[in-house]
């Protein structure tokens, strides 16, 4: 649960900096990077591990000058190799943690690991549960090629100015997009990617975000042996373009902030349709309208890094007086990002799916019990994903809304809210 709790603090530092409480932003940082040890079957990992020396994770680092994290220092990913069957696949996934939303917060962040790549482990293992090489706990993806692509340049794998801006003397680089288009040549040239015959790109938060914006970008780049191209997006539906709890729409400023100032590259068709508003193809719905990808949602309808920084509604932001209409605005978002999502042609298109879930986490189906213990319809996000690679119809039904008394939540497999309201 720490690791969780620290993240959901990282997103508020990082998101609105101006606004959350003071929290020791480095070391949180630091913490929320480090491969999470707990609630993860630790003890079975260990023993996987000691029977499995490929379960760590090598840091491999971008040739391309141009791939450089915001402090001008080399991005890069983490790779582990796959065995059996899985030799030809690969689960690629970007990892998130929010974004920079001022000169002064990219500044900030160019000094942590968010933002460099100077102390970055050479070696890691991973704990989520997709990571996992046990085969009972991970079906679709033990054995695959596995990599872990770091994320350090503040604009959500995006960016693509020319030249670095400065500040305080300090050169400040936004090479995102030029982060995921090397490392998807090295991958294929390097590590032997060209060959692949099924490839999942995935990523958590900003990462998954990245992923709804780019993985039509990323297919034109594939090897000639692909048969499958396939994209999944963990809590990438994270804010949209309306009014927080307070009326304002504070993430539109910073989203056309950080179009400008980071020049952010959307894809055709939607930055065509968006002539003169192309910031607005980063709304994550709005990529989601247009992905081509065959797509697999994980999200809930009530994220909490959404509930804390997208609608401002925490314990220190909602007045006492105020809190008998939290539920139902939640519940009036949670509908309405239901609406919003399935009412696309995306949503019905035949070969995507969807895990929706009502509970108050982020990220939570890379964690247990998100993985394999919140039920659904009946059944859990694991079984929902394999269905789906095996091209069965899997996409969750209308999720339940809070209710006005405690504890709100709907579905008892939901674990405890990562927000304390
Ligand atoms: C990014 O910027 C570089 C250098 O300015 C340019 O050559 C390239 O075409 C840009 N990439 C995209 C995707 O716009
Ligand atoms: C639904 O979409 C509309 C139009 O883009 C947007 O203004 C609104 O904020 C969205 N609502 C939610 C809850 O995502
Ligand atoms: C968040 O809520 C607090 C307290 O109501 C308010 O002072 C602040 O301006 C709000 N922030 C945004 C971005 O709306």
């Amino acid at each position: 649960m720490r690791a969780t709790i620290v993240a959901v603090a990282v997103f508020a530092a990082v998101a609105l900096s101006g606004v959350a409480e003071a929290v020791d932003i480095g070391k949180a940082l630091a913490d929320a990077f480090n491969p999470v040890k707990e609630g993860f079957d630790a003890f079975g990992d260990e023993v996987v591990a000691a029977f499995n020396p490929r379960k760590s994770f090598k840091l491999h680092t971008l040739r391309n000058r141009e791939a450089v994290c915001l402090d001008g220092s080399p991005a890069g990913y983490w790779f582990r190799e796959g065995w059996g069957d899985g030799k030809d696949k690969w689960l690629v996934h970007l990892e998130g943690g929010g974004a920079c939303y001022s000169m002064e917060d990219c500044y900030e962040r160019s000094k942590t690991v968010l933002g460099s790549s100077k102390r970055w482990p050479t070696e890691q293992t991973r704990g989520e549960p997709i990571f996992s090489t046990d085969s009972a706990k991970n079906p679709d993806f033990y054995n695959w090629n596995a990599v872990f692509v770091g994320y350090c340049d503040g604009s959500v794998y995006t960016g693509n100015a020319s030249e670095p801006a400065v500040v305080d003397g300090k050169s400040l680089y936004f090479r995102g997009k030029s982060i995921l288009g090397s490392t998807m040549a090295q991958l294929n040239h390097r590590q032997g990617m060209l060959g692949a015959s099924d490839i999942v790109w995935s990523g958590s938060s900003a990462g998954a975000v990245a992923t709804l914006y780019h993985a039509d970008w990323l297919g034109k780049r594939l090897g000639p042996n692909v048969e499958t191209f396939r994209a999944i997006p963990f809590s990438g539906l994270v804010f949209s373009d309306g009014p927080n709890f307070q009326g304002e729409n504070e993430l539109s400023k910073m989203l056309q902030w950080a179009y400008k100032a980071m020049d952010l590259r959307f894809d055709s068709p939607c930055a065509k349709d968006h002539a003169g508003e192309e910031y607005k193809c980063g709304y994550p719905e709005t990529a989601y309208r247009y992905i081509k990808t065959p797509v697999f949602l994980s999200n809930s309808v009530y994220d909490a890094w959404t509930v804390q920084n997208a609608d401002n509604i925490s314990k220190k932001t909602v007045r006492a007086n105020q809190m008998n209409d939290v539920i139902p605005y939640l519940n009036g978002q949670a509908r309405g990002t239901w609406d919003n999502i399935t009412e696309t042609k995306t949503w019905s298109k035949a070969g995507n799916g969807a895990f929706i879930t009502s509970c108050m986490t982020h990220v939570g189906g890379l964690k247990n019990p998100g993985w394999d213990g919140v039920i659904v319809d009946g059944r859990n996000l694991r079984d929902s994903i394999s269905l789906w690679m095996q091209g069965e119809p899997s996409r969750t039904t209308r999720p339940c809304q809070y209710t006005r008394a405690p504890p709100h939540s709907c579905n008892p497999t939901c674990p405890p809210s990562e927000l304390q309201l």
